[in-house]
């Protein structure tokens, strides 16, 4: 096999980063194809913690291409940042980087409305990462959008933000309390934005035909996480784009059979950020405990994180609305030392049992989570290379997790480190390897 995506299969920040970046010298192509700068991937190596927002996780690896797929979004300002911040730590993007010129662009606009939705709805607030999502999105949708080629034209891009303020937008500027913008400065933003942006823009999606037609193996990045996805998550509190599997073919303008096998990945508790159902959320001691032991803050916002047990029922229905061929598991280093660990098997509702999350509906707030119990151990776990170096309690409950949410495992993160991974030897993984 030489195409495989990478997904978030529970609410995001389950370290896709470091997944991606370890694997990614299996493959070519590295290419991101939704969200934007609300994601945040970490990756660490050489004693350094490397945050990206927009740029694919295989960017530190010299012969990796790397691209950035229609059905993204980026921040120009923040993306030039993102760039900078790569030249100081010695990695140069330049000539392995392409943004597609369709990807959709966050002006100041779409930021001041998120802010300025998210402090309306007050207590409903969905928790965005205000870096202006879902405003962005909604501007793509209803057609009053900027692309990021459109910079190439400044007159252009004030010529059409004047039509979209005309059309209504900047009545609801003035509703929320939101600055209107003056298009004469959009484009001098673009003019600015373009000179650094436009060495990185091009056609990504015939660059992909290319490499398909070639055989050069891809790696799809995804972002966010399968409980964030617009259709299939907790909808409303979920992000603005297709999170799963399905939406790489149609983000990048690839035929869906390329993406020939699906990672998830999720980490061996729970966590989330932002509003919305979490049945198996730990407000007390343990949640304080884990969100102190996995270092749990977002990486995007600083936000701490919700932190809680593992949802089977969450992790079923990501395997069913990916098609995950396998699971890589992270963070599975932060249980030690806690006892007893806890699963959520099931939901209770109203009294009844369910076991499918699909099947909850609107009932979020009434769903209780069947529990089952297993031992804990005391061992660290940060030095286990190989399965068998694993306590057999800690083999127990990664086997139990697995068999839970229908999957394999793959691989085995016990530290931030690229070095602290396990690879199952005969799981997905092996399948794939650049030829070599
Ligand atoms: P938005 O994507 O900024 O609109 O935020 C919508 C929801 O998705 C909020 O609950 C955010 O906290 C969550 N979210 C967005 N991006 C990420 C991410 O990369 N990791 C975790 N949560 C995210």
């Amino acid at each position: 096999m030489n195409n495989l995506a990478v997904v978030g299969a529970q609410w995001g920040d389950e370290g896709k980063g470091k997944v991606v970046d370890l694997i990614a010298p299996r493959f070519s192509v590295v290419v991101r194809f939704q969200g934007g700068p609300n994601a945040g991937h970490t990756v660490v190596f050489g004693g350094r913690t490397h945050a990206l927002h927009h740029i694919p996780s295989g960017i530190f690896h010299d012969g990796v291409r790397c691209l950035v797929g229609a059905g993204a979004l980026v921040d120009p300002g923040r993306l030039i940042e993102e760039l900078d911040g790569l030249l100081e730590a010695g990695v140069a993007p330049r000539g392995r980087l392409l943004i597609s010129g369709k990807v959709h662009v966050i002006l100041p606009l779409h930021r001041a409305l998120d802010g300025a939705m998210e402090v309306r709805l007050g207590t409903s607030a969905i928790g965005t990462t205000r870096r202006g999502i879902g405003p962005a999105y909604a501007a793509k949708v209803q057609r009053w959008g900027i692309r990021l080629g459109d910079l190439a034209d400044p007159e252009r891009v004030a010529r059409e933000l004047a039509r979209a303020l005309d059309s209504g937008i900047a009545d609801w500027c003035r509703a929320l309390g939101a600055e209107v913008p003056e298009p004469a400065d959009a484009a001098r933003d673009a003019e600015a934005w373009w000179q650094r942006l436009a060495p990185v823009t091009g056609n990504v999606t015939r660059e992909l035909h290319e490499a398909l037609a070639a055989g050069r193996p891809i790696l799809f990045e995804g972002a966010q996480g399968a409980l964030l996805d617009v259709d299939h998550g907790t909808y409303p509190f979920v992000t603005s784009s297709s999170t799963v599997a399905g939406g790489i073919p149609a983000s990048l303008g690839i035929a869906p059979r390329a993406v020939e096998a699906v990672l998830g990945v999720v980490k061996a508790y729970a966590t989330r950020v932002g509003a919305g159902p979490f049945p198996t959320e730990d407000t007390g001691r343990l949640g304080d405990a884990l969100r102190k032991a996995g270092r749990e803050y977002g990486t995007t916002t600083g936000r701490p994180r919700r932190c809680g047990w593992f949802d089977a029922p969450a992790a079923r229905h990501a395997v069913q609305i990916n098609g995950l061929d396998a699971l890589a598991v992270t963070k599975f280093d932060v249980l030690s030392g806690i006892d007893p660990l806890r699963i959520a098997i099931g939901y209770r509702i109203d009294g009844g049992e369910i076991d499918d999350l699909s099947d909850v509906g609107d009932a979020w707030d009434r769903v209780e989570p069947v529990w089952e119990e297993h031992p804990g151990w005391s061992e660290p776990l940060a030095d286990a290379r190989r399965l068998e170096d694993l306590p057999a309690r800690a083999r127990a409950y990664l086997d139990r997790i697995s068999e839970l949410a229908g999957a394999p495992v793959a691989l085995v993160s016990v530290g931030p480190d690229r070095e602290q991974t396990i690879i199952a030897p005969d799981g997905l993984l092996g399948a794939f390897g650049r030829g070599d």
